[in-house]
């Protein structure tokens, strides 16, 4: 959602028929949400800059063409904004089915089954069918690796399990960049970073040899909480299932500002 603007001159407009002021700088996304209209989201976040890249958040704006993403377009004095209508609802399901296209289907037994953004995403847009066919075991990489009996491969990313705290699985991984966003703006580490193109792209932990545990992460547990899927998933939650109940505290000790979640 990027980081709220608190100060600036007053700008007024319209969503959705519901008139709401906020200072300029806001997002339109942002200024949807003070007015109560929750538009759909998966790449930003509350509190971090908003990137632009899951494509859900599109909405209209009279006497503009095409559809902006609302996290990253910023609001303009009578703008008159749209974010629900046939056109952006089809839109929405069309991205929400790529993404569930190339992503395993295990909800059932995931750890994350029932936190889980994607899944909350894939419902909240109302996607009950996937026209493409969904890969054996996740992700097109590890699908085609298999499939062709290449066995680990350039494309091939096993999971890792270096870290003793969180596992990153690959397969589940929707390219986002929250964690690596994550790392930079919240914990201020650069120790992650996204490698590759298309369905090649994926997170890296600093060079290609690298896993989380001989990389420069310190295990701060920023990632994992900014991660919308199981991608970067808690060994003890893995364990033990998802709490009922969760407090995210932070630490004052050393000024870096860590977080944890007390369960
Ligand atoms: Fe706006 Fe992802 S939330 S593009």
């Amino acid at each position: 959602m990027g980081t709220p603007a608190r100060s600036g001159a007053p700008v007024s407009l319209t969503i959705d028929g519901f008139e709401v002021t906020v200072p300029e700088g806001t997002s339109v996304m942002r200024a949807a949400a003070e007015a109560g209209i929750q538009v759909p989201k998966l790449c930003a976040s509350d509190n971090m800059e908003a990137f632009g890249s899951c494509r859900l958040c599109l909405v209209e704006i009279d006497g503009r063409r095409g559809t902006p993403a609302s996290c990253t377009t910023p609001v303009a004095e009578g703008m008159v904004v749209h974010t629900q209508n046939e056109k952006l609802r089809r839109m929405r399901k069309g991205v929400m089915e790529l993404y569930i296209s190339d992503h395993p289907l295990d909800c059932l037994t995931c750890a994350a089954n029932g936190d889980c953004e994607l899944q909350d995403m894939a419902g909240a847009v109302g996607l009950r069918d996937v026209r493409y066919k969904a890969p054996e075991n996740g992700g097109l990489a590890n699908h085609f690796a298999q499939r062709d009996g290449a066995g680990p491969n350039a494309n091939y990313i096993p999971k890792d399990e270096s870290n003793p705290y969180f596992t990153y699985d690959p397969s589940k991984c929707i390219v986002c960049s929250r964690c690596v966003r994550a790392c930079e703006e919240v914990q201020g580490t650069f120790a992650l970073t996204i490698e590759g193109r298309g369905f090649d792209s994926r997170v890296s932990a600093g060079a290609a040899t690298d896993d989380f545990l001989t990389s420069d992460c310190v295990s701060c547990g920023a990632c994992v909480q900014a991660c919308p899927t199981a991608t970067l998933q808690e060994k003890s939650v893995i364990e033990l299932g998802t709490p009922e109940r969760s407090v995210i505290t932070t630490c004052a000790y050393c000024g870096v500002g860590c977080s944890f979640k007390a369960e």
